[in-house]
């Protein structure tokens, strides 16, 4: 019988689980108390794990279909595995080192996402990770009635379009990003989101891919965006996630944003990457 210990952090907000061994088949119980987990902490995070490509394929499947990741070149073989890969000698930013949540300029956004550790770095390459739940319920209740109403416009036009910040440049860049005029699309979702498991209203707005507000002049959209981002991102909402290598974390990308560190020039970082197939954001 398979003992899962959980250990929640003191606001709730992300959890260590020990354990398991996901390079096994679970039953189907087991993926019913980490679905729980994943639903109540929004991060959980499972160190230790030694994992194949097929064994991340497989635990990321007990949560739903893949993803569909565009723009970045999969491992071979693998279509469904990112190789978030930064080489020793890279000068450019981290990949994912602005906050988003991955993918909200699709029309049904990833669940959630799963990395896996295989390098770690001695130094910095952390995750941090906000808190879209706890930072919607601090609003106070006039403001949480005004933006309740409000559509929010996503876009992959700042990293993904060919004039974006992702695109190649002279910098060398271990990952392979392809720029697509399609990343100029635009996509309507609530600014307030309610949790499809939880119930929770979320605050979900990232800097990255939320470039507007739907029927407001762009100025007071950009300038009210700009101060519910200073919000989102309160160190009071926000966690640092430290990796180790084989360590696999699962977030909820319904609910929490994040935000890859840089601060390990000079080393090696190699992370796999899986994302669940979501539902259209109410
Ligand atoms: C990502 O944005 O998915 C990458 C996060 C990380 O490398 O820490």
């Amino acid at each position: 019988m398979t003992q899962i210990q959980a250990t929640p952090h003191q606001n709730n907000f992300g959890a260590r689980i020990d354990g398991l061994n996901l390079s096994k088949p679970l039953a189907p119980e087991t993926v019913e108390i980490i679905r729980q987990l994943w639903i109540d902490h929004q991060i959980i995070y499972f160190p230790n794990q030694i994992l194949n490509h097929c064994d991340l394929e497989r635990f990321t499947r007990y949560f739903g279909d893949f993803g569909t990741d565009p723009y970045i070149k999969p491992v071979s073989g693998h279509t469904h595995i990112l190789e978030i890969r930064r080489e020793p000698d890279e000068a450019i930013a981290p990949f994912g080192a602005s906050w988003h949540s991955d993918w909200s300029f699709q029309a049904t956004p990833p669940s959630a996402t799963l990395l896996h550790a295989k390098v770690i770095p001695p130094i910095g390459g952390d995750t941090l990770y906000a808190d879209g739940i706890r930072a919607f319920a601090a609003l106070d209740i006039g403001l949480k009635k005004e933006i309740e109403q409000l559509t929010a416009l996503h876009s992959a036009r700042r990293p993904y379009s060919h004039e974006g910040f992702a695109r190649n440049s002279s910098h060398k860049r271990s990952m392979t990003i392809t720029p697509d005029d399609n990343a100029w699309d635009v996509q309507e979702h609530p600014l307030v989101r309610t949790h499809p498991e939880s119930g929770h209203q979320v605050l979900w707005i990232n800097p990255v891919y939320t470039i507007g507000i739907k029927d407001i002049d762009e100025a007071q959209g950009c300038q009210l965006l700009s101060d519910l981002f200073a919000h989102a991102l309160a160190p009071q909402f926000i966690y640092r996630h430290k990796w180790s290598a084989n360590m696999l974390t699962m977030w909820d990308n319904r609910s929490a944003q994040h935000c890859a560190q840089g601060g390990y020039d000079g080393h090696l970082r190699i992370l796999h990457r899986t994302t669940v197939a979501g539902d259209s954001p109410v």
